[in-house]
């Protein structure tokens, strides 16, 4: 586990947010659910990691045809994630671990996702380099994750607020994940716009074969 000072302070972040993330999130999880869906019926049958599965709001859209290992950074988030494991009675193997060491031999998995996670995650180039790593070479990483939304005014105003949403929410409102994923060893397959000015992104990526 990476224990650097950003680190601690996002798993601080999300202990502390742990008993109200599902009540925070009721109202946008409306509009998410449509987006998890088409996500998870991309996911190839296999060996899949989940990254920052939080409170387990993917859990109901896992294809049968799939294994989930599910990690998160946060003991609290993973508590709630296994109770609601233990009431879909679902089998899958959760743990606390961080993306940006993830405690798996390379080649493990077939395909990896993480949804509303690059955003929280300190140093999101080292987590993809980790996914690329631990995902089988050719196999396909899935995002579904909100950007910073590149135009004049909002963007600038995006940064401003930062500060106070990583503060409050342990989000970070102006990240450019798209970029980021360019930036890595990942290559990108496609991106999808979704949501008001296109601020999320499905991005499918392929570990190099
Ligand atoms: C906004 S929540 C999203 C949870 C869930 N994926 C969802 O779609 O609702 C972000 C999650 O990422 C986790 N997280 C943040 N940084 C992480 C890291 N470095 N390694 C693993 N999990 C991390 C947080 O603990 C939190 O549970």
């Amino acid at each position: 586990m990476t224990n650097n000072h950003n680190t601690k302070k996002t798993r601080a972040r999300y202990n502390r947010i742990a008993p109200v993330y599902d009540l925070m999130e009721i109202l946008p999880e409306r509009r998410f659910v449509p987006w998890r869906q088409q996500l998870w019926a991309q996911v190839p049958p296999g060996q899949v990691l989940e990254v920052g599965v939080g409170t387990g709001k993917n859990f109901p859209f896992h294809p049968d045809s799939i294994t989930v290992t599910g990690i998160d950074l946060s003991d609290g988030m993973l508590a709630r994630a296994r109770k609601k494991a233990r009431l879909m009675d679902k089998t899958l193997d959760l743990r606390q671990m961080d993306a940006q060491a993830l405690d798996f031999a390379a080649d493990t998995f077939d395909a990896a996702v993480a949804t509303f996670v690059f955003c929280s995650i300190p140093d999101p180039l080292v987590a993809l380099d980790e996914l690329a790593r631990v995902v089988k070479p050719g196999g396909k990483i899935f995002l579904l994750d909100h950007v910073r939304i590149d135009r004049p005014v909002i963007g600038p105003v995006m940064d401003a607020v930062n500060p106070l949403t990583v503060r409050l929410t342990g989000a970070n409102i102006n990240r450019r994940t798209v970029e980021n994923v360019r930036q890595s060893s990942l290559l990108i397959e496609s991106v999808t716009d979704l949501g008001p000015l296109d601020v999320v992104k499905l991005i499918v990526a392929d570990t190099p074969a």
